[in-house]
């Protein structure tokens, strides 16, 4: 029986209520036993109060309490006493109070968990997913869990405020081409033939267009079998949003107010509106990067100009192949040592680069092992073009032009966090825009760079078929220090372009009815023009925490493996359930007990 409900939570109480006779429920932070008394501190989701028990008031209570281990989970009824003036513990918000016990009732006890329940824990990754239920009572987690409540709070006032209607869309859908990579869900009903997890609502909210909700948004997971990364799980929730009669500003400005939203309500911050743009061959020339950190400078310089005559065959080569040569100048950087300066190499090769170049500033013009490979006048026409001065370091990359910057853009990053350059705590939002329509896919044949439903710029349609890589799409990324928050587009709302843009990445007419036909039936019936985005939640949630890992602010994440350690899955099942599904394994089913 469960009799000492609580009256107050473990936060709650404060100096203005002693006196008062509580109930208060928890689990056992910890109990310090001193003999003749102990201190029992209870925690709940809101704070910790602390317990007393008292021989001289009550033995056998007393003795019950030194019984008590952590994680037991208790009830207790006592009096509120304020603490005299030596014993307060004025950081904590219940510090001013204790409760001298009078009941305690053990709801139930606890094994010895695996690692302490405290706000650091010194145990692996694989430990805290396997008895997540346990990481998750950490304060930490308990705060990040609160933050995501409030990020999602947050950011549903303002979709609603601004009128767009929630509405889901399912998970169980056709396998399409194209995107990520999808999990599949074999059909019972229909031999053979399968779903596939949503990996966006995309197909669905575009259709929510063609049925006049005019405004959609969602809060949904997507699923996705991709290679996973700090900021990637297969299983992920977006923010996704869709509207009609609409241009670019007017998606910007709906998910700015939504954003906006978010940064006032959870960090007490008011974002400066409307958030800046950058086009993408901007980002791409300046940082090497289509998500650039712009909270440091580190810009990248072209300096191809001066390397087509140089006197230094690794860069006059590169030019005169068709590849170009940028630099990046590090201000103060000339005391770096020969092994940083390796290990700097080592990293862009590792984008792909044939190498880095370093020269330093020094005597009014530039040294190091590669000055040599230089006229006198050259180095100077470097360094005045670098705007380097004594006691800088220019590092270079000479290659094909997209290598170069990415490879560049890496170095960028990489040395804006050792330097440590970046300003913590500044929030610049801004919109990388004039994303291109397509990208090199891996057989050399054009892919959507976002997806196909992506509208091309009404300027470059004549391209679409002879110069496709050229053509520029009407997409747009959210960045947020160094971070693609989110992404969308105006999207295609006639049936012709649609079709031209799935012949380009190669699909025939028969394949794009198969795959495409019901959405190409619905742009029959009078599809507005319309678009939308989809943010990351777990990003932004992470982001806002200044945490490096999306797996501490998603409840119930996958390990780096695509693993729940917690329910072990994913698992074997029986033959049975393989016969109903009409699958035959190449190697006999790992059978798992149901
Ligand atoms: P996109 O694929 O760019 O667009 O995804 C939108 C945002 O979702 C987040 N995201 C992820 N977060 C965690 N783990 C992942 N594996 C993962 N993949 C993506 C990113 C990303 O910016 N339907 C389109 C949106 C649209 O056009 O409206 C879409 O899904 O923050």
């Amino acid at each position: 029986m469960f009799t000492l409900k609580r009256t107050h939570t473990c936060g709650a109480l404060r100096a203005s209520d002693a006196g008062q006779t509580v109930n208060l429920n928890g689990w056992v932070e910890a109990v310090r036993d001193q003999g003749s008394v102990a201190f029992l501190v209870l925690r709940d989701r809101y704070g910790q109060t602390q317990v007393v028990f008292r021989k001289d008031f009550d033995e056998a209570l007393l003795k019950r309490a030194q019984s008590l281990r952590a994680e037991f989970v208790v009830a207790v009824r006592g009096v509120v006493k304020a603490r005299a003036a030596e014993a307060m513990r004025k950081e904590q918000p219940t510090g001013e109070i204790e409760v001298e016990a009078k009941q305690l009732e053990i709801l139930n006890e606890a094994a010895v968990p695996p690692f302490e329940v405290s706000e650091h824990v010194q145990v692996s990754d694989e430990t805290r997913l396997k008895y997540r239920y346990l990481d998750l009572r950490r304060k930490p987690m308990q705060r990040n869990m609160i933050t995501r409540h409030k990020v999602l709070a947050a950011f549903r006032e303002s979709m609603d405020r601004q009128g767009f209607l929630d509405l889901d869309t399912p998970v169980l859908i056709k396998n399409t081409p194209g995107g990520a990579r999808n999990f599949l869900v074999p059909s019972r009903l229909w031999e053979g033939q399968f779903f596939a997890l949503a990996e966006s609502p995309q197909i669905f909210k575009q259709l929510f267009q063609v049925a006049g909700m005019d405004r959609y948004f969602q809060v949904c997971k997507c699923f996705r079998d991709e290679d996973l990364r700090a900021d990637r799980q297969p299983e992920f929730t977006q923010f996704d949003l869709e509207m009609s009669f609409v241009d670019e500003s007017d998606v910007q400005a709906a998910v700015e107010d939504a954003v906006a939203n978010v940064f006032k309500k959870v960090l007490g911050v008011e974002l400066k509106r409307p958030f800046p743009k950058m086009t993408y061959a901007e980002a791409m020339d300046k940082y090497g990067s289509d998500k650039p950190d712009i909270r440091f400078g580190l810009h990248l310089v072209d300096v191809s100009e001066l390397a087509r005559t140089s006197s230094f065959r690794v860069f006059s080569e590169a030019v005169a192949g068709g590849g170009i040569v940028k630099g990046l100048c590090v201000p103060g950087g000339g005391g770096m040592s020969r092994k940083e300066i390796d290990d700097l190499t080592t990293l862009v090769k590792g984008v792909g680069a044939k190498g880095l170049v370093w020269l330093k500033g020094e005597g009014g013009t530039l040294g190091g092992s590669s000055a040599k490979n230089f006229k006198p006048e050259e180095l100077a026409a470097i360094r005045e073009k670098m705007g380097a001065k004594d006691g800088d370091i220019l590092f270079f990359v000479a290659d094909e032009k997209g290598r170069c910057k990415v490879a560049l853009g890496g170095l960028r990053t990489h040395l804006g966090a050792k330097l440590k350059l970046i300003k913590e705590g500044t929030w610049e939002p801004f919109w990388v825009v004039e994303f291109p329509m397509f990208e090199e896919g891996p057989e050399g044949k054009p892919q959507a760079k976002h997806h196909v439903f992506t509208s091309p710029k009404p300027e470059d349609l004549d391209l679409l078929e002879k110069e496709p890589l050229k053509v520029r799409a009407r997409a747009y990324d959210l960045v947020l220090n160094g971070v693609e928050l989110g992404g969308g587009s105006i999207r295609i709302h006639r049936k012709d372009v649609q079709r031209r843009v799935l012949a380009v990445i190669g699909l025939d007419e028969s394949n794009i009815r198969e795959k495409f036909g019901f959405m190409l039936d619905a742009f029959d019936y009078g599809a507005p023009p319309h678009g939308g985005i989809a943010l990351g939640v777990d990003r932004f949630v992470m982001l806002l925490l200044g945490l490096d890992t999306i797996r501490d602010v998603i409840p119930y994440p996958k390990t780096q493996k695509g693993q729940c350690l917690m329910q072990n899955a994913p698992s074997g099942v029986i033959q049975r359930q393989l016969d109903e599904l009409h699958i035959r394994l190449k190697q006999p089913p790992q059978e798992t007990k149901m």
